[in-house]
């Protein structure tokens, strides 16, 4: 993991807002000087702020007087944990043994062309974020995908757009 100065540390911090970071420090001050507070700081901070860059954990190793490699190696190791941000709307789309079989990957596929990003990703407005998923519990409705709540099964890449187009 490479180092991080204070330049880069501010810089990767603009994103976000002073109210934003005001509660990042609120966070860590309430926890301070409590054993384990490694991962519910985390989680309130991602809550915060969405997702957490280097700049982020740096601030938080830095207010928890903890090496910034102990924090990288938590965030990294629990998949609730993301650094890369995470968009207004979270599409998932199935690729379980349902799904697969009736097209699920070129729904996929054309989701991927169409937003030009791929799984785990998020696109530069800050839109959309794509997932993929081991069944929905919607097998019937094959192919599916989910929209934050809403599921929208037969899906055809032929209806991507039309049903994207709704979530701007
Ligand atoms: S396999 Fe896709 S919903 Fe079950």
């Amino acid at each position: 993991m490479a180092g991080i100065d204070r330049t880069q540390m501010e810089a990767g911090l603009a994103e976000f807002t002073a109210d934003q970071l005001e509660e990042v420090d609120e966070i860590i001050g309430r926890y301070k000087s409590k054993p384990g507070a490694l991962i519910p700081v985390l989680e309130q901070v991602q809550e915060v702020c969405g997702y957490l860059p280097m700049a982020l954990q740096y601030r938080v190793a830095k207010g928890l007087n903890l090496p910034v490699a102990n924090v990288y190696g938590v965030v990294s190791f629990y998949s609730f944990f993301t650094m890369v941000p995470r968009g207004k709307h979270v599409i998932r789309v199935c690729l379980g043994t349902a799904c697969y079989v009736r097209g699920g990957q070129r729904i996929l596929e054309e989701l991927v062309h169409q937003l030009g990003i791929e799984p785990g990703e998020c696109t530069e407005d800050r839109n959309f974020s794509l997932e993929t998923v081991r069944c929905l519990g919607a097998c019937g409705l094959a192919p599916v995908m989910v929209i934050d709540e809403d599921t929208h099964g037969q899906m055809k890449p032929a209806k991507l757009s039309g049903v994207i187009a709704q979530y701007k």
